[in-house]
């Protein structure tokens, strides 16, 4: 099935189609009682969609004893370490506060089946996922240079297409222009608060997900969405590697973002 590209009327029919899209994923899963993987982002264009997902999910009230969830990337502190979780950016805070706290807690998520790439061990994380079965959903944003996660653009003279798309979990250093817009967006303009490493999921492990949801409402990322749509997987532009995906849908707003072709 090739990419699909659906266009919703704004942010909080975004949220609310995700959120019914991952849930009515999971939900038959979880009733089967085997382990089911769903990989999460954060940022702002989340923060409604875990609201409404934890409203599904309360609802349902299917056993979520069996749920990993694997989050795609955190933060690293100068000592090496994911930054602590009263650090103003820490994304294992922003889960929390966003979604696992809303919650009902009789359904039993494991605290231990809450996953965040270790930058003391990255490649384990890619040894669960693949011992646990892969990712059923991966949930994605896509950052205004095209990444996703924390894997950043690179040249095509640098890094063969089939090579970008093997790369595994690791621990990397953060562009410029990720660190600028990160200070804009979430650290009040302060760059000296964003970190200048994070470790983040691999390419290999998200795109083997079985499905793959990627979310876009803000108008910066417009200009990354033209070039995929016309595009072809490129190390270039990390998101268009959704393009041979067999299972992926780019929901994007289109009070915000225009992808009609100009007449
Ligand atoms: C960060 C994350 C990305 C995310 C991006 C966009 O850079 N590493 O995974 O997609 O931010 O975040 P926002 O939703 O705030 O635009």
């Amino acid at each position: 099935m090739p990419l699909q590209w659906t266009r919703v009327d704004d942010y909080e029919a975004m949220s609310a189609a995700g959120a019914a899209r991952i849930a009515a994923a999971l939900e038959p899963r979880l009733r089967q009682g085997r382990p089911v993987l769903l990989g999460l982002a954060t940022g702002n264009t989340m923060l409604v969609l875990y609201q409404r997902l934890a409203e599904l999910l309360n609802r349902c009230a299917a056993s979520l004893a069996q749920l990993h969830t694997f989050n795609l990337d955190e933060y690293v502190g100068a000592d090496g370490r994911p930054v602590p979780a009263d650090h103003p950016l820490s994304y294992r805070a922003y889960m929390e506060q966003n979604f696992f706290s809303r919650l009902d807690p009789q359904l039993g998520l494991q605290p231990d089946h809450v996953h965040f790439p270790d930058p003391a061990c990255p490649a384990e994380t890619d040894d669960l996922i693949e011992r646990l079965g892969g990712l059923d959903v991966q949930l994605l944003g896509i950052g205004f240079n095209g990444h996703i996660a924390f894997n950043e653009p690179m040249p095509e003279t640098k890094i063969a297409a089939d090579a970008f798309a093997a790369l595994p979990t690791r621990v990397i250093d953060l562009t410029e222009l990720t660190i600028d817009t990160n200070a804009r967006l979430t650290a009040g303009g302060d760059r000296s608060r964003v970190p200048r490493q994070a470790v983040t999921l691999g390419m290999k492990p998200i795109l083997a997900a079985r499905e793959i949801l990627l979310l876009a409402c803000f108008p910066e990322q417009e200009e990354p969405l033209r070039r995929m749509r016309h595009g072809r997987p490129t190390p270039e532009l990390p998101a268009s590697y959704l393009l041979d995906h067999p299972h992926s849908t780019i929901l994007y707003t289109g009070d915000r973002i225009s992808l009609e072709e100009q007449a």
